[in-house]
């Protein structure tokens, strides 16, 4: 009984004072995180949520006085789930920024919802050039596809590749990745024999592989999204192309960080073309691959980690500029053009296509001690997605 007049007494006056939970639900600004915890691309869901931990860990939650609380929700890779999430967490949660995103298909399902809420959509994962032409909210801190393949075409056209087959997932990213290796290796004069597309579902590369193989090219370029890599190199080394005098090169998606390890030793000198490596040489790398892997045994920083790390800092960033507001409209803003030191490089928001601007870095994979890296030789600087305003 006297709990109960208590509690009826302190309600009351919360009433009177009119601070009755909005006020305090106010100094809170709620992100909502959508991603794979689970299904075939959890490690990516898992990556980008050690990461945004830890960037919490480091600067704090708090930011211009508010209070950060992020809530995680798990769409399993399914698109409608990911629409069904984003809807609630912008309708009942509040949220102020929707973030994540593990694929093309499911950001592309978030787009109209944040239209419609006027909430920005930071996409941390996804890299199909077009998604952040869906939606005039969308603002991305991962990578495109273009971005990061159009330097290997180079690459390949400049070191004496001139017939290559390309071999890519089948839907958003891949085809990106298929066009923008051929648009700049034959405008380089290279030749592409063939371009093989595998469904991302339950791939059997081994057909691809070998009708690839019979083509007899100079080189084998691939890409297939994060987590789907490791039983892609494990089918090409079956199939011998090193042997045959084929080289093998890729997207870094391929030799993606996270599973890279356990791929043995066929992606030895193996060439691939990346924004970002756990190996990139500079202090803020060498601190976030020492603080990521000690606040996560047995986990190595891949780069959709470094996209969740840039983009749970881009939200932080925006907030300090203006002052803790969350209009969806004025965060959107201001994140419009901010440019700082990220533990891939320099990086920056394209105040026009809301899209990252970003080096890339050409890699080849090597032993150091006693474990497989991608050693990045050559760096191309502040790429932008070629492909926009082309289309
Ligand atoms: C995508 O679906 O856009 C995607 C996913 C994983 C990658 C690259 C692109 O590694």
């Amino acid at each position: 009984m006297l709990r109960r007049h208590a509690l009826m007494g302190l309600a009351g006056a919360a009433l009177a004072f009119g601070f009755c939970g909005s006020a305090l639900a106010e100094d809170t600004v709620k992100i909502g995180l959508i991603l794979p915890m689970t299904g075939p691309s959890a490690s990516t869901g898992r990556e980008i949520e050690a990461a945004v931990k830890l960037y919490m860990q480091q600067n704090g939650d708090k930011v211009a006085g508010k209070k950060i609380e992020v809530i995680t929700r798990d769409d399993t890779g399914q698109a409608d789930i990911t629409k069904r999430l984003a809807q609630e967490l912008v309708v009942n949660d509040k949220v102020a920024v929707i973030a994540g995103f593990g694929l093309t298909p499911l950001a592309l399902a978030a787009g109209p919802i944040a239209t419609q809420a006027k909430v920005p959509a930071v996409i941390m994962a996804a890299g199909t050039s077009m998604i952040v032409d869906q939606s005039p909210f969308f603002v991305r801190t991962s990578f495109t596809l273009p971005q990061n393949t159009t330097p290997m075409a180079e690459w390949a056209a400049k070191n004496g590749i001139k017939k290559v087959v390309t071999l890519v997932s089948d839907y958003g990213p891949g085809i990106d990745a298929e066009k923008a290796f051929k648009d700049k290796f034959t405008a380089d004069g290279g030749q592409v024999l063939d371009s093989l597309r595998a469904p991302l579902r339950n791939p059997e590369f081994a057909p691809f592989l070998q009708k690839a193989k019979d083509l007899k090219p100079d080189a084998l370029f691939l890409f297939v999204p994060s987590g789907f890599g490791a039983s892609l190199m494990k089918q090409v080394s079956e199939r011998q192309f090193k042997e045959a005098g084929i080289q093998v090169i890729g997207t870094g998606d391929v030799l993606d960080d996270e599973q890279l390890n356990g791929m043995g030793d066929v992606v030895l000198g193996m060439i691939t073309s990346m924004n970002y490596s756990a190996a990139h040489d500079s202090p803020e790398n060498k601190k976030y691959v020492a603080d990521f892997e000690k606040a996560n045994p047995n986990m190595r920083p891949n780069f959709m980690s470094v996209g969740g790390y840039d983009g749970i800092g881009l939200i932080y960033k925006a907030l300090e500029k203006t002052g803790g507001d969350t209009t969806g409209t004025k965060l959107l803003d201001a994140m419009k053009g901010l440019s700082w030191t990220s533990p891939r490089g320099p990086i920056s928001i394209d105040p026009d296509t809301r899209d990252i601007v970003q080096n890339v870095y050409i890699r080849k994979a090597e032993k150091k001690d006693g474990q497989i890296y991608n050693i990045e030789f050559a760096t191309i600087p502040n790429v932008k997605d070629p492909l926009h305003g082309k289309k």
